[in-house]
């Protein structure tokens, strides 16, 4: 379906309204009052006489009149609950005072409301439902953006995040995020011509565009209890889809197939996308760290298969990497590398507790796999990190790659995720080529120590080995010949 009927389409549009089914909508997102309160915690965090501006993500084309599915900007759903394009968001320091003699701390100006747009893209809140479902006391459409009156000379900071300029201008609408940037510019007085300089230096006196990382890594480092619920629930969905994994794995089926089964796992349970691609790699493919063509047709009975997935729910999500053995069992080589491995992330979970620096989780890693591939002869005295490339620890939210501190606190959600990949040809004896095994858990960091919030995930060999034996529903799933389905439609049968 295109566009192209859209004016066939208004005469049905006439008292054509979409509203929101209650039944239809999961009620266990994020509240209007989580939003709130932590555009309470930020504006405390905020400099004197300051405002913070956040603008939504861009709609990105994917070709001619396909986009990629819309995905709002972390920050900017963390702050406000919009899921929409085209919006803009002030949180002010103090109260500012309206024309009409009012007062407010904040302002969030939204795409409106436009029944044949809704016919064709989705329901819109509008001004109105802004005001309802999200809360805020000061919502726009944002074509009134234009005439927004703040004198923005008078703050001491204008906190922003740097543009990217790669937003495209819909010249059908004045409004869209093209312009409301383009008129934030004007309001602000930001010079038109950028040098490198300006990306470093802030451009003007009180223009910042670095503060807001930090104000921002420190609110969505620290996850409140709803947030935990969330990832406990995208961590363990991805965990049940590894699990149905090893069940159904065997030789001969592609990588794309063993995507798919951890993929339909995870919208069985309703999350609504995939935290980042997911790689899927056999064999040698392990060794590309973030391998997501996942095209081989026919994995093979020798080799480890890496699978570092994860499912976002409700906005957050999981990062979890299990390595199997596609027959079922692990072989000499194979074991050893993957009970180093294994070791490291045991070593890093010892000191996995508040205070403990993230880099210190890679330290400990390193070590122990340089230890190991030493005694086994990989590698030679004095040669480092060689088949292990990575850090080992990020924290996980909104982003994959979340926003946070580098040392663990309290209610951080963290990964720990040691590798080793040898390549073929790899300049060692060749019976360890194509070994390629990462081990990726998810962590929730407690008042002193970690909750294992992956653990549910077969992790030691005899785990994996014994989960692979058991029966899978995916063993009566059997489609039919794609060259026979051809050859019938062909012949008219
Ligand atoms: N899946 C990306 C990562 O492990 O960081
Ligand atoms: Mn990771
Ligand atoms: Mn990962």
């Amino acid at each position: 379906m295109t566009m192209k009927i859209q004016l066939a389409s208004l005469l049905i549009l006439f008292g054509f309204s979409l509203q929101a089914q209650d039944s239809d909508m999961p009620n266990d997102f994020l509240s209007k009052g989580f939003h709130k309160d932590r555009r309470g915690q930020l504006r405390a965090g905020l400099p004197p006489n300051s405002v913070a501006v956040f603008f939504a993500n861009p709609v990105r084309n994917r070709a001619n009149d396909v986009d990629y599915v819309y995905h709002q900007d972390p920050d900017f759903y963390y702050l406000t609950g919009y899921k929409e394009p085209d919006a803009v968001l002030f949180i002010f320091k103090d109260k500012q005072v309206a024309a009409n003699g009012s007062s407010y701390n904040e302002i969030l100006f939204v795409q409106p409301r436009n029944a044949l747009r809704e016919m064709w893209t989705g329901r819109r809140l509008g001004e109105k439902g802004t005001k309802d479902v999200l809360g805020f006391e000061q919502a726009f459409n944002n074509s009134e953006f234009k005439r927004y009156a703040v004198d923005f000379s008078k703050f001491d900071k204008v906190l922003f995040f740097d543009f990217k300029n790669d937003v495209r201008d819909n010249p059908r609408d004045s409004s869209d995020l093209y312009d409301l940037i383009e008129q934030f510019k004007v309001k602000v007085n930001y010079p038109e011509k950028k040098s490198v300089s300006l990306s470093v230096e802030p451009i003007k006196n009180n223009l910042d565009m670095k503060g807001l990382n930090d104000q921002m890594a420190k609110l969505r480092g620290i996850k409140t209890k709803d947030e935990i619920e969330l990832i406990r629930n995208a961590v363990s969905i991805s965990c049940l889809g590894q699990v149905e994994v090893m069940k159904a794995i065997k030789p001969g089926m592609s990588e794309r197939e063993i995507q798919g089964i951890h993929e339909f796992v995870y919208k069985k349970y309703q999350a609504e996308d995939l935290g980042y691609p997911s790689i899927v790699g056999a064999g040698h493919n392990g060794c590309i760290l973030h391998y997501i063509d996942n095209y081989k047709p026919s994995i093979s009975s020798k080799e480890l298969i890496l699978m570092d997935l994860g499912a976002e729910f409700h906005g957050y999500t999981a990062d979890i990497t299990r390595t199997i053995p596609v027959n079922g069992k692990f072989s000499p080589e194979q074991k050893l590398i993957y009970e180093l491995v294994l070791k490291a992330q045991e070593e890093a979970m010892k000191i996995t507790k508040p205070g403990t620096p993230r880099s210190a989780l890679t330290d400990t890693c390193r070590a122990v796999v340089n230890r190991g591939l030493l005694q086994l002869g990989i590698i030679k005295s004095g040669e480092k990190h060689l088949y292990f490339p990575h850090g080992v620890s990020h924290h996980i939210g909104l982003d994959v790659h979340d926003r946070g501190g580098p040392l663990l606190e309290e209610n951080n959600t963290v990964t720990i995720e040691p590798g080793i990949y040898i390549p073929d040809n790899a300049a060692c004896d060749k019976k360890w080529w194509g070994i390629a095994v990462r081990i990726e858990d998810d962590y929730l960091i407690t008042k002193d120590g970690y909750e294992h919030l992956s653990k549910i995930a077969p992790r030691t060999v005899k785990e994996i080995e014994d989960m692979m034996k058991q029966p899978s529903v995916f063993d009566k799933f059997d489609l039919p010949d794609l060259k026979k389905v051809n050859e019938k439609s062909k012949s008219g049968n």
